[in-house]
């Protein structure tokens, strides 16, 4: 027997072998089946991302066009509360013609494009959720409650009459942009303001002063204090985006002071005012746009609302079932042990899990 050649057959074998599977997985590679590029993970490989962009695809609410708001009477108040929802201040604001009883500042200020934008604090999904039983106060509230809280914290001012003309027009244009909506359904950028995922410090207020003099400041004011639209308008090198006229008091709102919404109002807590304004500041920043990462979002909101503001009684906020308050409303007491100062500026991952246990 030729042990020689018996060998050099056996090496033969295993080198064919070794081709073939090396073979099968470089096709694997190529084909995209190889369980790295499956997990989603490598954007390098157009042909898989383009594939998972498909299924990821968010189901985005659009809002009614303002064309198809019905002639007759019921028109008319929807358009009405169309505008009070945009030039608010012309209405209500210190020199409001029906009333002087707000900040002066839009509701569109913080609910972007007349409440219609995507992920812009929008109104789309209001109609199908009230009235329901508000946390805050424990009590079944209507929209129209709903309107007068952000009248009475958000624009620090006083509620309006419920049975009123301008209260039906409110109720009348939230009812028409959610007429499409379908109640439960889930639409991406509605439902109110997501927080920035969590980070694992506390948000830091020092930070957010450099986040705010970079990134804000040329628009709020170094002061927070806003810009009036009188003065804006006449400097077009002021204009740098917004969509205030010459109705309107303010251009750019004040995010701090007397004329800031006060210390019971949602923007108040720091999920709220990180997560609004990580999707749509510095202006016109967007959901797919951003600007700020995580840690900017929530550092700018702790200098924010560490600033001097309006502060109300909060004393009955919550007082009906204190396990309701949410990680970041910033007033004790408590239900459970975290720190007053923790529940301010976070980190929040620990309160936030010990929360969603408890419920
Ligand atoms: C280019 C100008 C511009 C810049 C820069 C800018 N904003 Fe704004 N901001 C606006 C305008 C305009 C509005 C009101 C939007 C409207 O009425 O349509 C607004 C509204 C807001 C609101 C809600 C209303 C209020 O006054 O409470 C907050 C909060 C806010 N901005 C925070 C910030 C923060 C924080 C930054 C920096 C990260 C920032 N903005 C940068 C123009 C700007
Ligand atoms: C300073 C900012 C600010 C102003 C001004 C403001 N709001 Fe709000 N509004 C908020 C925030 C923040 C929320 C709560 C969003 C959340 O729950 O995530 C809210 C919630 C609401 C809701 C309930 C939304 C829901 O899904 O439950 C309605 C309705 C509403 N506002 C209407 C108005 C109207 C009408 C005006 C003007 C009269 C106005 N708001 C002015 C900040 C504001």
């Amino acid at each position: 027997m030729n042990r020689t050649g018996d060998f050099k057959v056996r090496r033969v074998t295993v080198a064919v072998f070794l081709a073939i599977v090396i073979g099968i997985i470089v096709m694997l590679e190529i084909v995209g089946c190889s369980p790295g590029s499956q997990s989603g993970q490598d954007n390098r490989d157009t042909s898989s991302v383009s594939i998972a962009a498909l299924f990821k695809a968010e189901h985005l609410w659009t809002a009614p066009d303002t064309t198809s708001i019905p002639q007759g009477e019921e028109g008319k108040m929807i358009a009405y509360g169309r505008t009070l929802v945009i030039h608010t201040s012309k209405y209500f604001g210190p020199n409001g013609s029906l009333a002087k009883i707000t900040n002066g500042m839009n509701c569109q200020n913080c609910h972007l494009d007349a409440g219609t934008r995507p992920y812009g604090n929008n109104l789309a999904v209001v109609s199908t959720i009230y009235p329901k039983i508000s946390p805050r106060s424990g009590n079944m509230i209507t929209i129209a409650d709903k309107v007068n809280e952000c009248l009475s914290r958000s624009m620090n001012g006083a509620p309006i009459d419920t049975a009123g003309k301008e209260m039906q027009a409110y109720v009348a244009y939230i009812k028409w942009l959610g007429r499409n909506v379908k109640k439960g359904e889930t639409l991406a950028g509605t439902a109110g303001i997501k927080a920035p995922d969590f980070i694992s410090r506390a948000a830091d207020p020092d930070k957010g002063k450099l986040v705010y003099d970079q990134f804000c400041a040329r628009c709020h004011g170094a002061d927070g204090q806003g810009q009036l639209a009188a003065d804006v308008l006449k400097d077009p090198a002021k204009q740098q985006g917004g969509a205030a006229t010459a109705e309107d008091l303010y251009y750019y709102p004040p995010l701090w002071g007397s004329h800031s919404f006060n210390g019971v109002a949602t923007l108040y807590r720091l999920s709220k005012f990180a997560g609004f304004v990580q999707n749509n500041m510095p202006y016109p920043a967007n959901h797919s746009t951003r600007v700020l990462t995580e840690e900017q979002a929530w550092d700018v909101a702790a200098y924010v609302n560490s600033r001097e503001r309006p502060i109300k009684d909060f004393s009955k906020d919550y007082a009906a079932d204190i396990s309701k308050k949410p990680y970041d409303f910033p007033f004790p007491p408590y239900a459970d042990n975290f720190t007053e100062a923790q529940h301010k500026f976070g980190p929040y991952t620990d309160m936030a899990s010990a929360k969603k246990k408890a419920h």
